[in-house]
């Protein structure tokens, strides 16, 4: 064992032999080595690590998984799964967020950089312990401390490297659906959107696209006049954002095919034949990303895609997901046969429908077939966690030499933490379901603390039928997560806006979400840039308040605002915990709200269907701009201010061209506005930098005591 100093928080341990170590390369620093040293917070016994617990710590991290923000009295497994149905029975779903944060007596964040299977036993087992099983002996661990957990993640996210940074247009809405089956059928959707005037930026092109769902492919009869639909949406500022999925259809008469197999670009088998798998085109064989030659090659592809006018792309299917094999299928058929004509009693029923249900995603798949690192073959399961971030890595490597300085949109299923650095990531297969509105509310920040900021879910959820209530209330959250997108499964009913009667509602929230645009924009640029939370738990801002830590469904937003969504069927209202006073405001729409000072503690709120509560924290800002139906219209000129002024509140917009990367600067702030109380006196200054195009500025100030003032100042 080995210790190392990576700097004054953080601290590096090399458990075991260093030569068998399959890593993330999430980070990649040596540190000082350190002669003494004792473990940090944890004891290690072989292949597990241990930590204690007091009862009152409370456990976060790990990303999108089941359950709860406080992760403690569940068992939790990193081997990336492609499971649709994320119940909470469940241990594993598509990711490995290998950072826990402990916040408690002691606070401390954990982040194990292991490429292979680690099981959490989070307080599950035992009360007071967590028990990490890895698969090895030979790990790398780094301990993250700091005087409080904002501050823990800040520092371990400066450890991993900034996060990704989408265009501006990525923060628009989106609309999606799988089965979506012909160019005509897109153009429609185009047309109720406008019909409705409903706000949209793009429509994502699903695996209906492809020609028998072959990738970097377009199917010739239904999507032939791709390039000149794709222009003539763009004049309507809308943009078609196509799905990419990692396997690579079996057919000799496909060029990616012929081309990965005459190059050696698959994962092999023992024999190092190309590996047969099978996922949406049937038999495929699955791009060997572990290769750097793979993913410089994968990478080229995308020019069939960005020659044509698209700007961004949506990775799907890198678990890499495993439907079955013709191996296994094939011994499920035999036993059918078997069957054929025998009088079937429960137990060979139950073992006929399980052999078919273990089909999909089975473990031992991972554990059949070898990667190349373009050295040595390395057994698929020890580089399992790190297929998807490699993936997502070759296809931001790739856009960077097609242009470096633009900024494509890339959002995908599977990673480990090192992904948050190439591109956002969407929730996966999620249900219509209102548990499913809580969970995503729930992953959001766990997401947060490890890199992951440009998320969010299939909104009105991916399978099963939605209602309009969840479609509604599902928007009304969804209007405050980077990633904004309406996405459903074939065969289930439609739930774009237009499909149900209150198409009104619908326009107000997507609306409202232009109108927060700038502010939005501003909150996720600080947040990245500054290595910060863009969704935060309570328990963050409020570390002292001891019910604040056991709040899960309120979420703050930056520093300034704290959303309370509404996540149950035929709800009127909800119940809030304020840790201090706040402004509640209530929009109807973007600019008709009506407003209450809340007081600390435990506060009903009426929340109507049609209406989208928003907290206003003690002195600070909700910034809102004149909405428009694309992010491209937005008014620059105007701003409509709304402050909750203690004292002293200020706010920074900050704001770049939202398309390159040279733009970026996290010193860009446009504007910066203070507003003061002394007595009842309010006094304003507001500075705005020289390309800042606003001049018109609307500012209502609230104090405790209600509404107090109305400032309109040309600026
Ligand atoms: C996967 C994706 C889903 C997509 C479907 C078809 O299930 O998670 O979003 O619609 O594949 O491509």
């Amino acid at each position: 064992m080995k210790a190392f100093k990576i700097n004054n928080n953080i601290t590096k341990y090399i458990i075991g032999s260093s030569v068998d170590q399959v890593t993330t390369n999430a980070i990649n620093i040596e540190g000082d080595p350190i002669d003494e040293f004792k473990l940090l917070y944890f004891t290690i016994d072989k292949n597990k690590i241990i930590i204690k617990l007091n009862k009152s710590d409370a456990v976060y991290g790990l990303g999108a998984t089941v359950r709860g923000i406080n992760k403690r009295g569940w068992i939790y497994e990193s081997f990336c799964t492609d499971d649709p149905i994320h119940t909470e029975n469940k241990t594993s779903l598509n990711w490995a967020h290998n950072f826990i944060l402990i916040n408690g007596e002691k606070q401390f964040g954990i982040f194990i950089d292991h490429a292979s299977k680690i099981k959490y036993d989070i307080a599950y087992t035992q009360n007071n312990t967590i028990t990490i099983t890895l698969d090895s002996n030979s790990f790398i661990i780094y301990v993250i401390e700091d005087t409080n957990t904002k501050n823990i993640v800040c520092s371990f996210r400066k450890l991993i490297g900034t996060s990704y940074i989408p265009p501006k247009w990525a923060f628009g809405y989106q609309q999606s659906r799988w089965g979506y089956k012909s160019l005509s059928e897109i153009q429609q959707v185009v047309e109720k959107f406008e019909k409705h005037q409903l706000p949209i930026d793009v429509i994502n092109l699903d695996i209906d696209h492809m020609d028998n769902c072959k990738i970097f492919t377009t199917d010739p009869e239904n999507f032939d006049n791709v390039d000149n639909i794709i222009s003539e949406l763009k004049q309507k500022n809308i943009k078609l954002l196509p799905i990419i999925d990692a396997a690579v259809k079996i057919d000799e008469n496909y060029n990616i095919f012929n081309e990965g197999t005459e190059n050696n670009y698959f994962c092999v088998d023992s024999d190092k034949n190309p590996y047969v798998a099978a996922c949406w085109p049937g038999k495929v064989n699955l791009p060997d990303f572990v290769n750097p030659k793979v993913q410089e090659w994968f990478g080229r592809k995308l020019k069939f895609y960005t020659n044509k006018g698209i700007d961004g792309f949506w990775l799907d299917m890198n678990e890499p997901s495993i439907f079955y094999t013709p191996k296994e299928l094939n011994k499920v058929i035999d036993l059918i046969i078997k069957l054929k004509d025998e009088d079937i009693d429960t137990d060979k029923f139950f073992a006929v429908k399980d052999s078919l249900y273990n089909l999909l995603s089975n473990p031992k798949y991972y554990s059949e077939f070898y990667n190349y690192d373009g050295k040595e073959y390395i057994r698929h399961n020890l580089v399992h966690n790190i297929y998807g971030m490699l993936m997502i890595q070759s296809v931001y490597k790739g856009l960077e030499k097609i242009d470096s300085n633009k900024r494509f949109l890339i959002f995908a299923r599977s990673s480990c933490i090192g992904a948050h650095r190439y591109g956002g990531l969407w929730t996966g297969d999620n249900r219509s379901w209102w548990s499913h509105l809580l969970l995503n509310i729930k992953m959001m920040p766990s997401l947060n603390m490890c890199g992951f900021l440009y998320t969010g879910a299939d909104i009105g959820g991916f399978s099963d039928n939605a209602t309009e209530d969840l479609v509604i209330r599902w928007t009304q959250f969804g209007i405050f997560t980077p990633l904004f997108r309406n996405h459903s499964a074939k065969g289930t009913r439609h739930q774009e806006p237009y499909e149900f009667e209150n198409i009104q509602i619908f326009k107000e929230a997507i609306t409202m979400r232009y109108a927060l645009l700038k502010f939005i924009y501003s909150e996720y640029m600080k947040s990245a840039l500054s290595n910060q939370m863009y969704f935060s738990p309570l328990s963050f801002d409020y570390s002292h308040d001891k019910y604040a830590k056991t709040v899960e469904d309120q979420l703050i937003i930056g520093n300034s605002i704290m959303i309370a969504p509404i996540y149950t069927q035929n709800s009127i209202g909800r119940y809030v915990y304020l840790p201090e006073n706040m402004l509640f405001l209530s929009f109807t729409s973007w600019n008709k709200y009506k407003f209450e000072v809340k007081k600390l503690g435990h506060n009903y709120i009426d929340v109507d269907i049609d209406s989208i509560p928003i907290f206003v924290l003690p002195n600070k800002m909700l910034v809102l701009n004149q909405p428009a139906l694309s992010t491209k219209k937005i008014d620059d000129t105007i701003l409509f201010i709304i402050c909750f002024i203690k004292d002293i509140a200020v706010y920074e917009l900050y704001d770049d061209d939202g398309e390159t990367k040279k733009s970026i600067n996290i010193n860009n702030i446009d504007l910066r506005i203070e507003i003061s109380k002394i007595d009842e006196q309010i006094d304003w200054n507001i500075e705005k930098s020289n390309s800042c195009k606003i001049n018109k500025i609307n500012i209502t100030v609230f104090s405790d005591k209600g509404f107090i003032k109305q400032i309109k100042e040309e600026i």
